[in-house]
């Protein structure tokens, strides 16, 4: 193992955005740990250990007084309320580094904890009814022990549930909520996973979205993406005698347990098959109701920068298709030179969640910042937004990221399309759905947005400008939640993930 593991701290770190460092260790990586230092050199004699107060100082938990978010605690620290006792700290600490400690103090309270991701949180399901503004609701398990890296569900019309589990494959879980043995014939997958660093995963050859198409009834077909995993089959896999891996699509139909009829709808060149992991791969496919097909790719190149700003990569974009394949002719980049023939949107870092919203016609994402900077994304064709160039999230030390100038990239900010949402300190967005329920009409339009660090589900309400107007958390820490679907019935299902065994539960009205 030793090997392996100086060689991906390396990859990790370069995913989670952290510039270079020679020999890099937790411990070495500005950011997470230091901030965690300050804090307990400096605030901890006041504000407690862990946030909950001491003699000399209030609790950081709960509500503040002077304000919860970025703006408002960086403030608090930078200025102090001297008159009762808290010092200023502006002449003796780095606005990056109050930065960095503010981000410590919201993530704290927000539950986010870098070291394991709340993978190993215990996983309780309340029996109790959740309370939220607009309704109340309980979560009834569908099914449970799945494996713990489950990663899309997909509601069918005859009340059976898809499901991928991205290590083992594709099953079926009946609407008893029993699930089949793994469908037989699907493209390979992969579980030599390791966890070098954090306790997160890594790997190569994975299994993400499965969708079945707008119109399955009359065709049948069901789209799966997944990470094409192959060894000396390019440059890089020969040079660095690694295994590589891309996103590739294909589509196929099940016939008693089997994957039959299988076609290759998108497929890139095996020269961009890239050695970093597959966990900023993007992975999720979404329709739209004229024949086309998007689905996300990110940081995919042997290293997270890596063509992400280049349009003539497939790396860091939302790709557009028509259902076969082919490419439509009104796609941004359509027979121009230099510009990958699929790519719909750019600039993508990580994104974990693709919706089309029939109802208006847009295509909405949600992807992961670094540290900060999680956002919510209406998806516009032709347009750039941002990674690596520039995030409302920070680098892991607390500093603004902007890799322009290392990268040699020239750019105005009025060219990067900005979040419609943004959500910082990031509690790892993943999937979502536009609310469509008839069992929850007063959520109708609303996004609902997973997220696995912060193990919460959150509401947000847009206006018909999609300018954000609340944002609701429908309940937190509760567990990582992979994936959030809705079938015709206005059945709300959430795919969440734990150590213990995966579980799909339903949102139960209980008004
Ligand atoms: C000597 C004790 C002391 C130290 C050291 C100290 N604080 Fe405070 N802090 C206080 C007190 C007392 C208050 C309440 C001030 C008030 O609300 O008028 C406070 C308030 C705050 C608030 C605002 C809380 C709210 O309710 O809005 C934040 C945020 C904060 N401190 C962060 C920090 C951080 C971060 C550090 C370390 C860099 C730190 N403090 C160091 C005593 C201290």
């Amino acid at each position: 193992m030793k090997k392996t593991v100086q060689r991906i701290p390396f990859q990790i770190l370069l995913l989670l955005g952290v510039s270079l460092v020679a020999n890099s260790t937790l411990a070495q990586v500005p950011g997470v740990a230091e901030s965690i230092e300050l804090y307990q050199s400096n605030c901890a004699v006041c504000h407690g250990e862990n946030l909950e107060g001491a003699a000399q100082g209030v609790p950081l938990l709960g509500d503040l007084r002077h304000g919860d978010d970025m703006a408002a605690v960086s403030a608090s620290i930078r200025n102090g309320y001297v008159e009762t006792g808290m010092p200023t700290w502006r002449d003796t600490l780095p606005e990056a580094t109050i930065r960095n400690i503010s981000l410590f103090i919201l993530e704290s309270r927000d539950n986010i904890d870098y070291v394991t991701f709340n993978y190993d949180t215990p996983l309780e399901i309340p029996d109790e009814v959740i309370s939220s503004e607009l309704h109340n609701f309980r979560l009834e398990t569908v099914v449970a022990n799945l494996d713990q890296q489950p990663f899309s569900i997909a509601p069918m019309p005859d009340g059976s549930i898809l499901l991928t589990e991205k290590m083992l494959g594709l099953s079926i879980i009946s609407p008893e909520g029993i699930q089949s043995s793994l469908i037989s014939g699907t493209p390979e997958v992969f579980d030599d996973t390791f966890k070098p660093v954090f306790e997160q995963e890594w790997g190569l050859g994975w299994l993400f979205d499965v969708i079945p198409h707008p119109n399955y009834e009359e065709n049948g077909w069901i789209y799966l993406y997944y990470t094409e995993r192959c060894t000396d089959c390019n440059t890089l896999s020969r040079e660095q005698n690694t295994p590589v891996s891309l996103n590739k699509l294909v589509r196929g139909r099940i016939d008693e347990g089997a994957w039959v009829d299988m076609e290759v709808i998108w497929e890139a060149d095996k020269e961009f098959y890239g050695a970093g992991t597959d966990v900023a791969a993007g992975g999720r496919v979404t329709f739209d109701d004229t024949g086309h097909v998007f689905f996300s790719l990110g940081a995919k190149g042997s290293a997270v920068f890596q063509g992400i700003q280049d349009l003539a990569t497939p790396y860091g974009k939302i790709h557009r298709i028509n259902d076969d394949g082919s490419i439509p002719e009104d796609n941004p980049g359509y027979g121009q030179d230099g510009i990958y023939p699929s790519m719909w949107t750019w600039g993508h870092r990580s994104p974990q969640g693709l919706e089309f919203d029939t109802r208006t016609g847009q295509l909405w994402g949600t992807e992961h910042g670094p540290r900060g900077g999680d956002e919510v994304n209406l998806l516009l064709p032709g347009l750039n937004y941002g990674w690596p160039l520039t995030s409302k999230g920070m680098n892991y030390d607390g500093t603004p990221v902007n890799y322009g100038p290392q990268l040699g990239i020239a750019f105005e900010l009025a060219d990067i399309q900005q979040p419609v949402v943004d959500l910082t300190p990031s509690p790892a967005v993943s999937s979502f759905i536009v609310s469509r329920s008839e069992q929850f009409p007063e959520w109708d339009n609303d996004f609902l947005v997973g997220s696995l660090k912060a193990r919460s589900l959150f509401r947000v309400e847009m206006d018909s400008n999609n300018r954000m107007v609340q944002r609701e958390t429908l309940f937190a820490g509760l567990a990582r939640i992979r994936d959030v679907e809705q079938d015709n019935n206005g059945n709300i299902f959430l795919l969440l993930e734990h150590n213990s065994g995966s579980r799909i539960v339903r949102l139960v009205p209980d008004d």
